[in-house]
């Protein structure tokens, strides 16, 4: 038999259609467009809403998509260990890799058909039928790609970049082994779930024999309006402040920053092949959910340093207004607590310091928890929370220092426990007719 069925994931309904389906697909935003700034600011447009899921998201670009698209409503995390030995089999993966999402981008197949049904197929086909769903695969590096245990793997050490540290362990991290770190990673995001895992289970069987999964981790994202910010699992809205939504400077506390500073994107600062790539980090966070619910809603907002239900700034009306780290009650105590999870994890209260965040719950059924904060209950307990992800043109001037803060004085911490995650290096976008992070081997 000839023309297999899941050249066009379209084309396993339509046939004969499937070219010209998949041509049908429209192209919402490349992955560098930015969208208006209070709607980028909650990570939604019209689209981020589930018609969103004819459209597609170009892969090739001066950035790779993924970062500032629009959030779409699922995400297919995963890390994965090199077994190459070789550099030029490990160039040789991201050559096929960028080649497949391309493909699953535009809503095809992974890989062009194979005709022989006496053979696997190139494609498992679960996705056939669907729509692009807005799908974008960005992909990272993490240090192991560079050395591991003081080993220059792949002739690559002396090109990995100063802003790729290893990440320190912080106050309270439970972080278990076999969900942290990773040399690749892999983050799928979707408007379908069964689109995004079908992504990452293409790009893990065209791994094969040179790197395998190491770790994975589903999220989703409330099936929110366009003019409303999603809830995370903790009922409070998550993702008001982001840079792109960043109000005039002196409403954040009056730390003024170079004009040239970006937040997110890498700059003359960085190797060449960094430009215009970003710098993932990644946390698997437990949420104590049970202790959370059992907790005074006042309390809630006191933790968070927001109303619960118009998600506005303690002391301010409505969501968008700016935090106000400066008011005092009448007692003369800090309208918004100290130790409040948005006065800690504001730039104004750390030099300017800011990431975006692009961040999914997540949830996984029950586990065995002993809890570490009063009232230390011990049994089975849900096992969900945040994955949280945010990208940065610097995690050392970024994600670690403010988290370093946090981890020791964050109320937030009387509920949360890091169990996994990782520091991945996000090139710059495949350009025509190459592959993803092609500079890096080429300067090599
Ligand atoms: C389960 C863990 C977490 C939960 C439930 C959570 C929840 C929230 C909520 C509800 C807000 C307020 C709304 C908003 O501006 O989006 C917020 C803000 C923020 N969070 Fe988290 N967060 C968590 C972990 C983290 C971590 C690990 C970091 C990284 C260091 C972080 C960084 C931020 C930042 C930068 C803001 C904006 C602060 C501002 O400028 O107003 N969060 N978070």
């Amino acid at each position: 038999m000839t023309g297999c069925p899941f050249a066009s994931r379209r084309g396993f309904l339509a046939g004969g259609l499937a070219a010209g389906l998949a041509g049908v697909a429209r192209v919402a935003s490349a992955g560098d467009a930015p969208a208006p700034a209070e709607a980028a600011a909650k990570g939604i447009t019209a689209a981020s809403q589930g018609p969103g899921r004819e459209q597609s998201v170009p892969f090739r670009g001066v950035r790779q998509a993924g970062i500032l698209t629009p959030l779409q409503s699922h995400t297919y995390f995963a890390a994965f260990d090199l077994v190459a030995t070789r550099q030029a089999d490990v160039a040789a993966l991201l050559a096929r890799w960028t080649d497949a999402a391309e493909r699953m981008a535009r809503g095809e197949a992974a890989r062009p058909p194979e005709p022989d049904l006496a053979k696997p197929g190139t494609d498992s086909g679960e996705a056939a039928g669907l729509a692009p769903s807005r799908l974008s695969v960005t992909f990272g590096f993490g240090p192991g790609l560079f050395e591991r245990d003081g080993h220059d793997r792949y002739g690559l050490a002396h090109r990995r970049p100063e802003a790729l540290v290893d990440l320190p362990l912080f106050n309270g991290d439970q972080l278990q082994e076999s969900r942290t770190g990773g040399d690749l990673s892999v983050q799928a995001c979707a408007d379908d779930p069964q689109v995004a895992f079908h992504a990452v289970r293409q790009l893990a069987r065209i791994a094969d024999g040179v790197a395998s999964l190491r770790w994975v981790q589903t999220g989703f994202s409330a099936n929110f309006a366009a003019d409303d910010t999603p809830r995370n699992l903790m009922g409070f809205r998550d993702g008001t402040q982001n840079p792109l939504s960043r109000r005039p400077l002196e409403s954040v506390g009056g730390v003024v920053q170079p004009a040239t500073k970006d937040a997110v994107w890498v700059g003359e600062d960085g190797p060449a092949w960094m430009r215009d790539g970003s710098y993932l980090v990644v946390r698997r966070i437990r949420v104590a959910l049970e202790h959370w619910d059992g907790t005074e809603v006042e309390f809630q907002e006191q933790v968070i340093g927001r109303h619960k239900v118009s998600g506005a700034p303690l002391g301010g009306k409505s969501e968008f207004d700016p935090l106000d780290l400066d008011a005092v009650d009448a007692d003369g105590n800090p309208v918004i607590p100290e130790t409040a999870h948005v006065r800690l994890a504001s730039a104004a209260a750390n030099n300017g310091a800011d990431m975006l965040r692009r961040g999914y719950s997540y949830n996984d059924g029950l586990s065995m928890v002993a809890e570490r904060w009063p009232p230390w209950r011990q049994g089975l307990e849900y096992d969900a929370g945040l994955l949280f992800v945010c990208y940065q043109r610097d995690p050392r001037e970024a994600f670690i220092p403010v988290f370093e803060q946090m981890s020791k004085l964050d109320m937030l911490n009387q509920y949360v426990t890091h169990t996994g995650g990782g520091l991945f290096a996000c090139p710059g976008g495949a350009r025509e007719g190459g592959f993803v992070g092609q500079g890096l081997f080429e300067a090599a």
